[in-house]
């Protein structure tokens, strides 16, 4: 069976790495496609590196753009790859542009489609990822999920249970694999006790006001504790772009996925807005505080350390104060987030 994975964007790397790693050691017919939405050394090259992710097969090489011109463009460029060399099924990752993109073009080429992190609904459809989720779900013939609550929903939208299977979260695999690996990284100058931040979604970078509310109570948090926040490049663009006055923060580059992870290890608190790094703490059982109203990822509220503070800054203020006084959440670990979901999906596609 030829199987042909689809990656283009930072959260991609670390879900395709396992399920690349497991088909390999099957023995499996792989091709691999880079569709190139991220393209920075930093946010592509140094993951292929670090979870030995081999060389792409293909590089569509699309680069940035408004949402439809970037899906497009991919659409247009993945057409003749599949074409030329006829996969049995084509992988993709997530919820992010390169996901849909390459659903939609399989859906028409007939060709059949296995959604890696299925089900997963924000319901908030004024979030780009949200749209990707569901139109990649309606178009999947396979749908891998990461939790049951994936599960439900996909059956609710009507989706046959034969095509569902909870296989686990293969970002957890990659970061089980990592984890020594982080656990050996040096300290690199940064300080002891810290507060690491990510942020980029464009509910809270893309309007100048909003941006500067979120840095301002940053500013106020790190009164307390010395916050590091890797700086997204689309981040980079608002600030320069809105000349925002920053408070004092270790601003540093996105950083390579082991030392990331490192940080996430050794970090009092984690406030993000990414899907993933919800995942990551909980399985790390670190404090998160979600800057979003709704998660996708509802499983590391109920069972997990993420608490979602929204757009509220003395929510925000609040609970970090109740993490630093030592009561933040310990929360537990989902079922199958084990290291082994991608050997699962090899399972299932063995079996077809
Ligand atoms: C994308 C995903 C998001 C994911 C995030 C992780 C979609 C809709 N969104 O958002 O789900 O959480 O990646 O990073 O697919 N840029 C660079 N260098 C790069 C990549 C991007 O400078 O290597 C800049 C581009 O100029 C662009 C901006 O970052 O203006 C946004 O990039 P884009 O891929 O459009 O979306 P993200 O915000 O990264």
């Amino acid at each position: 069976m030829h199987i042909l994975h689809v990656v283009g964007a930072r959260p991609n790397f670390m879900k395709a790495a396992p399920v690349l790693r497991a088909l390999a050691a099957r023995g499996a017919h792989q091709t691999l496609v880079h569709t190139g939405q991220h393209y920075d050394r930093n946010m592509s090259d140094v993951f292929f590196t670090q979870l030995q992710i081999p060389e792409p097969d293909f590089n569509l090489g699309v680069g940035s753009g408004s949402h439809a011109r970037q899906t497009a463009d991919i659409m247009t460029a993945f057409e003749p790859v599949v074409l030329e060399t006829k996969p049995d099924v084509v992988l993709v990752y997530g919820d992010v542009n390169s996901t849909v993109a390459a659903a939609l073009v399989c859906s028409k080429l007939l060709v059949r489609i296995g959604h890696v992190e299925a089900g997963l609904r924000s319901f908030d459809l004024t979030m780009p990822e949200e749209i990707n989720r569901m139109v990649t779900d309606r178009l999947a013939n396979l749908l891998f999920t990461p939790s049951e609550d994936g599960d439900a929903n996909l059956r609710k939208e009507g989706v046959s249970s034969q095509k569902i299977h909870c296989v686990g979260n293969v970002m957890i695999d990659s970061l089980i694999r990592l984890l020594p690996a982080a656990r050996g990284c040096p300290a690199n100058g940064f300080p002891e006790r810290l507060a690491l931040v990510t942020l980029h979604r464009p509910s809270n970078v893309d309007d100048a006001e909003n941006l500067q509310n979120i840095l301002d109570s940053l500013g106020r948090v790190s009164e307390r504790i010395d916050i590091v926040f890797p700086v997204h490049p689309r981040t980079r663009q608002r600030i320069a772009e809105f000349r925002i006055r920053l408070p004092r923060l270790h601003l540093v580059d996105p950083m390579p996925y082991i030392e990331f992870l490192a940080l996430q290890t050794r970090a009092a608190v984690v406030i993000t807005d990414s899907g993933g790094i919800q995942e990551e703490t909980t399985y790390l059982g670190v404090p998160c505080l979600t800057m979003r109203e709704n998660t996708e990822r509802p499983v590391t509220v109920t069972l997990g350390t993420n608490t979602l503070v929204g757009e509220d800054r003395e929510l925000l203020v609040r609970e970090l104060n109740r993490v630093l006084a030592g009561k933040g959440k310990k929360g537990a670990i989902p079922p199958l987030w084990d290291g082994h979901a991608a050997e699962r999906i090899a399972d299932v596609l063995g079996s077809l």
